[in-house]
């Protein structure tokens, strides 16, 4: 195999959510090219059968790795959830990495009541359900399915009434529950992260998306992948996504949010 240091690494998703990741990813190893593709014409997955949401994964990972990627970021639970295994079997000499709920950061911090905000789709998946049984009996874990939560955050309602009624009755009974932490287990839930930590009365948030660059960096240092370029940079693939997309994907990026 050619060497591979120059090559980008591919980030996917199956909208704007990666761009949580992708900023990780970009902190981390700002010397690497990036080449972000969302599946927006798809978009979203979390309401979509696993096998529906393998399929489209794999047509997504296989067009970043015809692009020439040295890697492929799952910046996505649901596409974790529903793909990771099948992709890595079938394509055992590629580094894929996937994304998955952040419950051990928050049990190692000593929380015991973890709420765990994420798609129908990841929270049904047997991926999710193994993930639950390791913790064992030392924590309640409370999947909190989000159904709308994406198309709101897609819709660029990132703050505002719409949103804090939307998150308030989806958080009531959680909180009533005396849930002491929430996992954002959906890479496009951390755009409202604010909302969602001013509607919970400030409960602390965890995300996965720092291990994800961290465990990245890792598997491409251990084959000696890492760029030897001084100049890194963000290409998007353009593959069915209207313009406003790309727009909205250069704000995210360009931190306009807060975490
Ligand atoms: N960003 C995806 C995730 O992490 C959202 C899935 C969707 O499109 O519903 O699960």
């Amino acid at each position: 195999m050619k060497t591979q240091k120059n090559a980008p690494i591919g980030v996917f998703d199956s909208g704007l959510g990666g761009i949580s990741v992708l900023r990780e990813l970009k902190a981390l190893m700002p010397r690497e090219q990036f080449l972000y593709f969302g599946d927006d014409q798809n978009a979203p997955y979390g309401v979509r059968t696993e096998e529906e949401v393998l399929t489209l994964t794999r047509s997504g990972v296989n067009r970043l790795f015809d692009n020439g990627c040295k890697a492929v970021v799952l910046a996505c639970n649901t596409a974790t959830a529903a793909a990771v295994v099948a992709l890595r079997t079938e394509m055992p000499d590629q580094i894929i990495i996937g994304a998955e709920p952040a419950i051990k950061p928050a049990l190692k911090d000593g929380h015991n009541r973890i709420g765990v905000l994420a798609t129908e789709t990841t929270l049904a998946s047997r991926r999710f359900a193994n993930l639950v049984e390791t913790v064992g009996e030392g924590a309640e874990i409370i999947p909190i399915p989000a159904p709308g939560l994406v198309e709101l955050i897609e819709e660029r309602i990132w703050s505002g009434p719409v949103l804090e009624a939307f998150l308030a009755k989806l958080l009531l009974k959680p909180l009533s529950k005396g849930v002491d932490a929430l996992v954002l287990g959906c890479t496009h839930y951390p755009f409202v992260g604010e909302t969602i930590r001013k509607v919970s009365n400030n409960l602390p948030l965890y995300d996965g998306n720092h291990g994800i660059a961290l465990q990245t960096q890792r598997l491409l240092a251990a084959k000696d992948w890492l760029t030897d370029s001084e100049q890194g940079g963000v290409t998007f693939l353009r593959y069915g996504q209207d313009a406003g997309f790309f727009d909205l994907a250069q704000q995210l990026l360009a931190n306009s949010w807060e975490e």
